[in-house]
C-alpha cells in the first residue's frame, strides 16, 4: 500500500489552539489506548466499559472499534495481510487526530502485526499506550460470541486470526490484561490506574 503523499501544492496549517489549551479545557491530557488481541479476547467490551467511566467523569473519550469502522471508513478492506496493514495505518492516522484533539481515544482492533502497531506508535508518540488483551485462542473460541471461530474451523472463513492467520503478541506493551482471569471491571480498573500513574487522569 503506497504511503507517499500523492497530492501536490498542499501546505501544512498549524492549529491556533494548543495542546495545553485543550488540556486545560478538558481537565486531562490526550492518549491513544491501543487495545490489541484476538477476536473475542475482550477488546471492545473493555474499551466500551472504560469509555463509560471516563465519560461519567467528564473526560473527552471515544472508541474506534474494528467491526464498526469496517462498516464505513474501512469498508473497502478485507482481511489479507495488505488490507489489515492499511486498516491499521488508517486507524493510526485517525487515532493521532483524536489525540491531537485532546481525546482519550481507545482503538479496539485485532491489529495482528507488530510492525503495523509500531508504525501507529511512531505516529502517535509517547501518549501511545499499547494494551495487550491477552486471552488464549481456545478460550476465545469457547466464547465465540459471533460464531466466527466455529465457522473458521469449518473452513468457512479464510485467514481467520488465531486459526488460519497469525497474531503477533506485543513485545513490550505498556499493559497486559489477562481476560481469561480478570473481569471487564478488573481490566478497566487497571487501565484507569495506569492512566493515573502516567498523569493522564
Ligand atoms: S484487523 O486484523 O484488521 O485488525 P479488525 O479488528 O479490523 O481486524 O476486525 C476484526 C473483526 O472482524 C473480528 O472481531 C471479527 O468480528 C471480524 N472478522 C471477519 N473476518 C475475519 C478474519 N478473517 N479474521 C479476523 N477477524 C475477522
Amino acid at each position: 500500500m503506497a504511503e507517499q503523499i500523492k497530492a501536490t501544492n498542499i501546505t501544512w496549517h498549524h492549529h491556533t489552539i494548543s495542546k495545553e489549551d485543550r488540556k486545560k479545557r478538558n481537565g486531562h491530557g490526550g492518549a491513544v489506548l491501543w487495545f490489541t488481541g484476538l477476536s473475542a479476547s475482550g477488546k471492545s467490551s473493555i474499551a466500551q466499559a472504560l469509555q463509560e467511566i471516563l465519560f461519567e467523569h467528564g473526560c473527552q473519550a471515544y472508541v474506534l472499534d474494528g467491526d464498526n469502522i469496517r462498516h464505513g471508513l474501512n469498508k473497502d478492506l478485507g482481511f489479507s495481510p495488505e488490507d489489515r496493514e492499511e486498516n491499521i495505518r488508517r486507524i493510526g492516522e485517525v487515532a493521532a487526530l483524536f489525540l491531537d484533539a485532546g481525546f482519550i481515544v481507545s482503538t479496539a482492533f485485532i491489529s495482528p502485526y507488530r510492525a503495523d502497531r509500531n508504525k501507529a506508535r511512531t505516529l502517535c508518540g509517547e501518549r501511545f499506550i499499547e494494551i495487550f488483551v491477552d486471552c488464549p485462542v481456545d478460550v476465545c473460541a469457547v466464547r465465540d460470541p459471533k460464531g466466527l471461530y466455529q465457522k473458521a474451523r469449518e473452513g468457512k472463513i479464510p485467514e481467520f486470526t488465531g486459526i488460519s492467520a497469525p497474531y503477533e503478541s506485543p513485545a513490550n506493551p505498556e499493559l497486559v490484561l489477562n481476560t481469561a482471569e480478570l473481569s471487564v471491571e478488573d481490566c478497566v480498573r487497571k487501565v484507569v490506574e495506569y492512566l493515573q500513574t502516567r498523569g493522564i487522569l
